[in-house]
């Protein structure tokens, strides 16, 4: 009986080990990489935005706030970068040659911003808008060869008809993108013809060919169309039809711009139109419209569209993009900005003194705090950032006093809701290796307490990436004097083990002054203070 067990148990191990040789053998014959491979779908993603113009207000405030350093205008768009194509329309030529013909608005950019357009990732613009003949035939034609020059392809114009006419092919991942360009809004004399420079016009009754022949040459056909009437939020009968017969003869995404803000997008016969993307850097400080644009982006997988989305850019009062939103996020802040701070919709007990981090999380992920109020205009870059009244009291007398000391101090970022906290995290899971030690998950953060705020100064121009904040005469005064208005740095450097974040110059909480003065005298980190 003892015999028979032990071979039972001997056959059972031989097979066991049989198995796992056979699986060993298996894997070294298909190494895991070569299935990733195999599996790694060939997308390409295009990003498309819309009007670019870099000349008038966009230049007085570059040479005003930016030395004259237009490459800081893209410092919070380096996720550009990440398209395979990314495309704009450029709303005007880029010369020093040309005379003024004297329209209402005449735009001629400096060609310094070439070289910066291409770093900041542009590989494609559209050159066939109304803006295109302001200093005449001289200047058009130089930046025709200074975009060339700069290695940035532009669409919509040519040095003569056929050379407009015929797409510009981009091709990745083994798919050749074609890009065709048109004016619905002129100047109708710098029509390109036979031997002459200049536009194509989307009146031009050979549209259909034009199409036609341009998608015999690619096999994914963009085509973009400078159309609509300025201002309004919704296409008009005009654009619909251009969009649909350039459909109808081969487009297969339609991207539209002029109108200065964004417009909807449809589905026509399974292809996109986007009518318009509205300003991407623009000078039109008028109205919240005019300073937001759109972001759309177009994944395929080979030719096959597999995925759109949607993001926002918004502009601050320099025209520097502050970065690129989500449609939600964005939403959010309207309605703070329409009907002020969130208020708690049930009664929570105070959580300002909760020892929040890594471990341990709100007891209800959700809570609001009680008496939110939004910051004044001196302590903040935004018009949205809220905080819990006794910190923000403090906050703006700290911000005063950091002013009277030469010191200009503003909060970028403030209170944050639960799902504002989870886009923020989310985004930075897919874009960074060490999102974990950079973010709160939701539930978790500092800022969800209404106590906190995220800081830059007039030294990095307000921006919003403040990752040499450490570096500024508004930290060296915000860690010599912030405690005294209760305010503490919740990430030190060389407190990462305790804290579990990455040192975080910008971030203070407010504990209270007292709080404040005892971890100070203590050099403990909040989190060993609160324990
Ligand atoms: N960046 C800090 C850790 C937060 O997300 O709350
Ligand atoms: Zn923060």
């Amino acid at each position: 009986m003892k015999n028979k067990k032990i071979k039972f148990i001997i056959i059972l191990f031989s097979i066991f080990l049989l198995f796992f040789i056979l699986k060993i053998k298996n894997i070294n014959e298909h190494p895991l990489v070569q299935n990733t491979e195999e599996t790694k779908p060939q997308t390409t993603t295009l990003f498309f935005v819309g009007d670019m113009m870099l000349t008038r207000g966009v230049k007085t405030s570059v040479d005003k706030n930016f030395g004259g350093d237009y490459s800081k205008l893209f410092e919070n768009l380096k996720e550009l970068k990440e398209a395979d194509i990314l495309f704009a329309n450029l709303e005007g030529d880029v010369s020093d040659k040309g005379n003024n013909v004297g329209s209402k608005y005449s735009f001629r950019m400096d060609p310094k911003i070439l070289p910066v357009i291409k770093e900041a990732g542009f590989d494609i613009v559209s050159f066939a808008n109304n803006h295109i003949g302001d200093w005449n035939m001289s200047a058009f034609k130089d930046s025709l060869s200074r975009l060339a020059e700069t290695g940035i392809l532009k669409t919509g114009a040519g040095i003569n008809k056929e050379d407009a006419e015929n797409p510009i092919i981009i091709e990745k991942n083994g798919i050749k993108f074609g890009f065709l360009g048109f004016s619905d809004v002129g100047p109708n004399w710098m029509e390109a013809k036979l031997d002459i420079s200049g536009i194509l016009l989307a009146s031009d009754p050979n549209l259909p060919n034009i199409i036609q022949n341009a998608k015999l040459k690619c096999d994914v056909l963009i085509v973009s169309f400078h159309w609509g009437e300025e201002y309004k939020l919704i296409h008009n009968k005009r654009q619909e039809k251009l969009a649909y017969e350039a459909i109808d003869n081969g487009a297969d995404m339609i991207i539209g711009h002029h109108p200065h803000v964004m417009q909807d997008i449809e589905i026509y016969k399974e292809k996109t139109i986007v009518y318009s993307l509205g300003n991407f850097i623009f000078d039109q400080y008028f109205s919240k419209d005019t300073m937001q644009g759109m972001l759309f982006s177009a994944t395929f997988d080979g030719k096959n569209l597999v995925k759109t989305d949607k993001k926002i850019i918004i502009l601050n009062k320099q025209y520097q993009p502050e970065g690129i939103f989500l449609v939600e996020e964005v939403k959010e802040v309207e309605k703070i900005t329409k009907t002020g701070c969130p208020v708690p919709k049930k009664d929570y007990d105070d959580m300002r003194l909760l020892n929040i981090g890594q471990i341990i999380g709100l007891p209800d992920p959700t809570y609001i705090p009680d008496e939110l109020n939004i910051l004044n205009k001196e302590s903040s870059t935004k018009e949205y950032l809220c905080l819990i009244k006794e910190a923000k009291d403090f906050f703006e007398s700290m911000i005063k006093d950091a002013k009277t000391d030469g010191i200009s101090i503003k909060a970028s970022s403030s209170f944050r809701s639960y799902e504002i906290q989870k886009i923020i995290f989310e985004e930075a899971v897919k874009k960074n290796e060490d999102a974990l030690i950079s973010v709160a998950k939701p539930g978790y953060s500092e800022h969800q307490l209404g106590t906190t705020v995220d800081l830059t100064g007039a030294s990095i121009n307000y921006s919003s990436s403040t990752d040499n904040f450490g570096q500024t005469p508004e930290n060296d005064w915000l860690e010599e004097n912030a405690y005294l208005y209760g305010f503490i740095q919740s990430y030190p450097e060389g407190k990462e083990n305790i804290t579990g974040y990455k040192y975080e110059p910008w971030h203070y909480r407010y504990v209270g002054i007292e709080n404040a003065k005892l971890i100070k005298e203590s050099d403990l980190t909040i989190t060993e203070f609160l324990k």
